[in-house]
């Protein structure tokens, strides 16, 4: 299960010199979909693992060519009533649904790294305030430090975000971690303790490989007592917090200051959508606001979407969220959680019965990772075992999974998180993976032998 052509053989067929002249509209699509089609990654389909990336379910894609076809531009509610009211009530949606303080503001983003780029300007710029300087008139240059603490088992984006903000990821403060990538709290104490000045920490819900949660409650008394921001990256664990079984994961996280979501993954919109939710509202807004004397000036109780954004023309990103939470409703987004999460305990623990695979985290929500081989056979040939294990799954056509790197190991990564999939789903991809791995380990065997 794979694209059947790469990047290379896609750009032949698609980099022709520029046509002097055109063609009629419709056989511009028709030429579109021909050439397009064997590039498809299959993202969609039930049994695709790879990374963590939803399916992007069909009520929403509709959403979504409605958003293209009324052609509107989202940037304030005077240029579109519909999109920047309907943004609004998904935005109130979510605060419900996640149950975080209904007074935050939310900004609609591409995606979770450019989310904690806008909460964390906002955060850049309260810190800074607090302490007398005024970052959005005055930028940074001579400004006081701001102390960052992330864990060291930080997702990368969020570093890309600080460097964006001029933090610089060389500056940032790493905090140890346990076997599972959560925050030891009490190294985070230790750490705020020597540094004086401003403080910005970020937690994490949802370890990229793990899927672990960092202890929110420990991390946000760390927080109060230093006078800190706090920002978690809830790309996808945030979702973990509507379904009732998942929620104690979460515990402590409504104590943060700002969060970052995706929809385009757990929520099954379509890419590219991400959620900054900001405690402040006003904190948000002083650092994202865009004013000019056409645009139409802040006025109470009427959302302008380019407020909380760093866009100012957008498109009616809010709108496939809206029909995505309309068409599943609380129930449907809890069912939804849920199984995936059942059935990657399922998966986990039937490759766990297979000798000469190992799974490497705590199932606590949707992640799997699972080493291949023995201790004895070493690291390195074990990488060889899981890239050899990766590749033959994606050939036999079943399932899609990648690989990564987790404490010294290369790892299968299985990510559950494609709304459709269904308990015959996860039998069809264990007996792939076993299958997979029996010939890997016999041509092993064998190459071994002679
Ligand atoms: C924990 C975490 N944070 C941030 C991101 C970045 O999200 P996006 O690709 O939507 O920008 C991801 C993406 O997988 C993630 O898993």
């Amino acid at each position: 299960m794979k694209p059947q052509l790469d990047y290379l053989q896609m750009l032949a067929r698609f980099g022709v010199p520029l046509p002097e002249a055109g063609m009629p509209d419709c056989d511009v699509i028709d030429e579109l979909a021909d050439l397009g089609e064997a590039g498809l990654m299959p993202v969609t389909h039930p049994r695709f693992f790879g990374w963590v990336m939803g399916a992007s379910a069909p009520v929403s894609v509709a959403a979504d060519w409605m958003v293209a076809a009324w052609g509107q531009n989202a940037a304030m509610h005077s240029a579109s009533p519909t999109a920047a009211a309907v943004e609004e009530t998904a935005a109130r949606w979510l605060l419900e649904i996640f149950d975080l303080p209904r007074e935050a503001a939310v900004g609609f983003v591409t995606g979770a790294t450019l989310g904690s780029f806008v909460a964390l300007s906002a955060a850049r710029g309260s810190l800074l305030r607090r302490v007398g300087w005024d970052c959005e008139a005055d930028g940074l240059f001579g400004a006081p430090q701001v102390h960052v603490f992330v864990s060291d088992d930080v997702h990368a984006s969020v570093l890309s975000a600080l460097r964006y903000l001029g933090f610089g990821e060389r500056r940032v403060i790493r905090v140890d971690t346990d076997d599972q990538g959560r925050m030891s709290a009490d190294d985070l104490a230790r750490r705020c303790a020597a540094c004086d000045g401003p403080k910005l920490i970020i937690a994490q819900a949802g370890q990229i490989n793990t899927g672990a949660f960092d202890p929110f409650d420990q991390v946000a008394q760390v927080a109060r007592a230093n006078d800190a921001w706090l920002h978690v990256d809830a790309a996808f664990g945030l979702w973990a917090r509507v379904a009732p079984d998942l929620h104690p994961l979460t515990k402590g996280i409504e104590l943060a200051d700002s969060w970052v979501v995706d929809g385009h993954k757990w929520l099954q919109v379509p890419f590219d959508t991400g959620y900054a939710i900001v405690r402040d509202p006003e904190a948000l807004e002083r650092s994202m606001a865009i004013t000019a004397s056409y645009l139409p000036a802040k006025k109470a109780n009427h959302r302008s979407p380019s407020q909380l954004v760093p866009e100012l023309s957008r498109r009616g990103r809010g709108v496939p969220t809206w029909a995505a939470l309309k068409s599943l409703g609380r129930s449907g987004v809890i069912e939804m959680v849920s199984r995936h999460c059942r059935l990657a305990r399922q998966i986990a623990a039937e490759l766990a019965q297979v000798p000469g695979i190992l799974v490497m985290n705590d199932v606590v929500l949707n992640q799997v990772i699972l080493r291949f081989g023995k201790q004895s056979d070493g690291a390195e040939w074990r990488k060889v075992l899981a890239e050899a294990v990766i590749d033959r799954v994606i050939e036999d056509g079943h399932i899609f999974v990648a690989g990564g790197a987790w404490r010294g190991e290369w790892v299968m990564r299985i990510s559950v998180i494609s709304g459709p999939i269904s308990t015959e789903d996860a039998y069809i991809t264990t007996n792939a993976i076993r299958s997979a791995w029996s010939h890997v380990s016999a041509i092993q065997r064998d190459d071994a032998a002679g």
